[in-house]
């Protein structure tokens, strides 16, 4: 679990952090999302001892990153995916940070099993495309064996199948009860891999909670029907308790709250033909920008 109450950090005058409180349970995937520039990186930084907060703690299982013992076998992370050394091989990047880390070497095979790279393990690291850096950077997260897993922005430049397989990987390591915190700016991207969702705006918390409950709460269905017979369908409709409402098109309504499926239905229980039956979802974008754009409004991301 990873711990995080009143975590600032100040740069000058920018705030990058600002009083941030929540929680990472293991488990589940936990997606850390924001606008660039919100402060993900930093809180990153923060929780791997990278820097130093102005005020706030970020723990890991209760501990400070720095009082850890053996931080490898509790923490992994993956930041920067073109730290490699170049020439050397993705095995032997491996292996030396391995013995530096008291990690049995054995670890570095099953771990570039696991990201896909065993073919490749005796391939220069510096010819490899950005996609098998990225599968070598996760490798070398997990060599430790850590319960707690840090990735930032790990599908940023891949292409589909690299983002498929990213996600894929991320919910199985949570399946396997690990505690895992993936940042994204794009909350499209989040939708499909996470469980739970921290939003921050500017440094501040903006959301927090299951991905399902942000959904339901900021998506509005709505449906839209046309029918040479709007008025008799609007009046069906309304007998049912359904909202409705009239659009400026002629024969068109607008309906929400229920879907395509029992508009269909009410329409042909009352025997009025549709030529038009379409359902439409707000996109979750659009709230994530809104919910974002008002932290940068309600706080200018400056020490006054
Ligand atoms: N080392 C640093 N020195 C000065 N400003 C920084 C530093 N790191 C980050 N910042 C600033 O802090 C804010 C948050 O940055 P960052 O944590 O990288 O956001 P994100 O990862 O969400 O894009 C930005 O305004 C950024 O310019
Ligand atoms: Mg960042």
């Amino acid at each position: 679990m990873i711990e995080v109450a009143g975590l600032t950090k100040t740069y000058g005058r920018v705030r990058a952090v600002d009083d941030l409180s929540f929680v990472v349970r293991p488990g589940r995937v936990t997606g850390f999302l924001g606008p660039n520039g919100a402060g993900k990186s930093t809180t990153m930084r923060l929780i791997l001892g990278l820097d130093t907060p102005t005020a706030g703690t970020a723990t890991v299982g209760g501990r400070r990153y720095r009082d850890l013992e053996r931080p490898l076998t509790r923490v992994g992370a993956l930041l920067d995916a073109k730290w490699v050394h170049p020439n050397r091989t993705a095995r032997n990047h491996l292996r030396w940070m391995a013995a530096a880390n008291g990690i049995p070497s054995e670890r570095v095979d099953v771990c570039l099993a696991l990201v896909g790279l065993s073919e490749v393990a005796h391939k220069r690291a510096g010819g490899f495309s950005l996609g098998m850096s990225q599968r070598l950077g996760l490798a070398a997260a997990l060599l430790g064996d850590p319960g707690v897993l840090l990735f930032d922005e790990p599908v940023n430049g891949l292409d589909p199948e690299g983002i498929v397989w990213v996600r894929g990987f991320m919910k199985s390591l949570a399946a396997q009860g690990h505690t895992v915190l993936v940042s994204s700016h794009l909350l499209s991207e989040m939708a499909l891999t996470a469980d739970d969702v921290v939003i921050v705006g500017r440094g501040r918390l903006v959301w927090h909670g299951a991905m399902a409950d942000f959904i339901a709460q900021h998506s509005e269905s709505s449906v839209r029907v046309r029918s040479p017979r709007a008025e008799e369908l609007s009046r069906a409709l309304a007998l049912r308790g359904v909202a409705v409402a009239a659009t400026g098109e002629p024969g068109v309504l607008t309906v929400t709250g229920v879907s395509t499926d029992v508009v269909g239905d009410i329409a042909a229980a009352a025997g009025i033909v549709v030529h038009e039956l379409a359902g439409r979802t707000t996109s979750l974008e659009e709230a994530f920008m809104r919910l974002t754009a008002g932290a940068v409004e309600y706080h200018g991301g400056m020490v006054a």
